[in-house]
């Protein structure tokens, strides 16, 4: 394990845990859009056996029943606990506004959990996950599919090769579009917009989330960060947080800038959502790009890399996004077979990433001053 990989040690975790001897008993919570990827790990995985789905859409219900008809299917995961039904884990993909409430019930059932990012929208309640995880002796994992992102992997094995020298800085960018990619339905969009109104912006908070977290990933803790956070009004409380800049140093001393466009009618071709994401370290004898991630940016080769006067493309890396949720996925639940390995993320550790973003909200709130996500309470 890289010493990066764990943020901050999860002693709970490792000491509680007893790998299972056979394959882990899982219910899927919440059926939406990001099954439809969060289901790939799972698939044909003899680490699992995928015993209950949950929902309170009954079409969702009906839908996903055809992935699974040996599994029984609740509106509610309290009809799932009273159903009798034995359950060592909970694929917990319920919108943000749920995750707490969620992921506290669930841990006192007793249930394992690996939860989608953002982890949650403050600090109180990442201590009443943590709190509730320690309670119960049961893992909360917050899930990160991009640390499993094969070109992302091989940049930072690059970055770590000293194939380009020691690290100068980096530079990460995205640009939301909402034109191409995949259907997202309005009742996503209708918890969004209350994130909005909470001040956790899509593109900041949501998205963002990744993007912070392959920073902490890459270079190690952060000791300020210096932000910049636009909005943009659509209408109908429809506010994105762009333009936006957030600049950040590490304790190493390594500094890091992410910049966010919109640009809304840029068509994006994309098998999944419409951004245009770039990460790009610079040494002092070379540098290494990741071209694209989520939608089919630069078709260039996903991995660049330059060196004393010579460009390398990595053309056979499986740069399809689904393919980290399916290495997440597979990922956990090996780890609860096991129990080795670091989480990505263990609760703990996600709790730097959560600092991270509240400490680029409190910058922007205070004129981009420099704020130690340590420092927050
Ligand atoms: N890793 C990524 O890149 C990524 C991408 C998209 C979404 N996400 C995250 O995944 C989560 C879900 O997002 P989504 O886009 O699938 O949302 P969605 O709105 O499409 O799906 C949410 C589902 O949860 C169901 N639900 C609501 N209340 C429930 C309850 N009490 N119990 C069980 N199910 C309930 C809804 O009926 C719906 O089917 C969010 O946390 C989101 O941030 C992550």
């Amino acid at each position: 394990m890289n010493a990066r990989e764990s943020i901050t040690p999860d002693p709970t975790a490792a000491m509680a845990f007893v790998p299972y001897d056979r394959p882990v008993r899982a219910a899927f919570i919440g059926l939406g859009r990001i099954y439809d990827l969060n289901v790939l790990g799972y698939r044909d995985n003899p680490d699992v056996e995928v015993v209950a789905l949950v929902d309170p859409d009954s079409e969702r219900l009906a839908q996903r029943r055809a992935d699974w008809p040996d599994a029984a299917t609740f509106a509610s995961a309290a009809e799932l606990a009273a159903s009798g039904i034995e359950v060592d884990a909970a694929e917990v993909l319920l919108p943000i506004p749920l995750h707490t409430g969620g992921v506290v019930e669930m841990l006192g059932r007793g249930w394992h959990v690996n939860l989608q990012k953002p982890m949650c929208n403050d600090l109180l309640d990442a201590q009443r996950m943590l709190d509730a995880a320690k309670g119960s002796g049961r893992v909360l994992r917050v899930m990160e599919n991009y640390l499993f992102y094969e070109p992302l992997r091989r940049l930072k094995a690059v970055a770590e090769s000293g194939e380009i020298g020691e690290v100068a800085g980096y530079h990460m960018k995205m640009v939301g579009s909402g034109n191409g990619g995949w259907d997202v339905p309005w009742s996503s969009f209708e918890w969004q917009l209350e994130q909005i109104r909470r001040g956790r912006g899509i593109l900041v908070f949501d998205d963002g989330w990744h993007k912070l977290s392959t920073a902490l990933w890459l270079f190690g803790p952060i000791k300020e960060v210096r932000s910049w956070i636009g909005t943009t009004s659509f209408g109908s409380g429809i506010d994105l947080d762009a333009p936006t800049m957030i600049a950040w140093e590490h304790a190493s001393g390594v500094r890091g800038v992410w910049d966010i466009t919109l640009a809304p009618d840029l068509y994006l071709r994309s098998d999944y959502y419409t951004n245009d994401e770039r990460w790009e370290i610079t040494g002092n004898t070379g540098f290494a790009r990741v071209n694209r991630c989520t939608g089919r940016g630069i078709q260039q080769p996903s991995l660049e890399v330059y060196s004393d006067g010579e460009m390398r493309g990595y053309h056979a890396l499986d740069d399809d996004w689904a393919s980290s949720f399916r290495d997440s996925g597979r990922h956990w639940l090996r780890w609860l077979r096991t129990g080795e390995g670091p989480l990505l993320w263990s609760g703990e550790a996600a709790i730097s990433v959560l600092r991270f973003a509240l400490a680029a909200y409190a910058s922007s709130a205070a004129g981009g001053v420099g704020v130690n996500p340590a420092q927050l309470v």
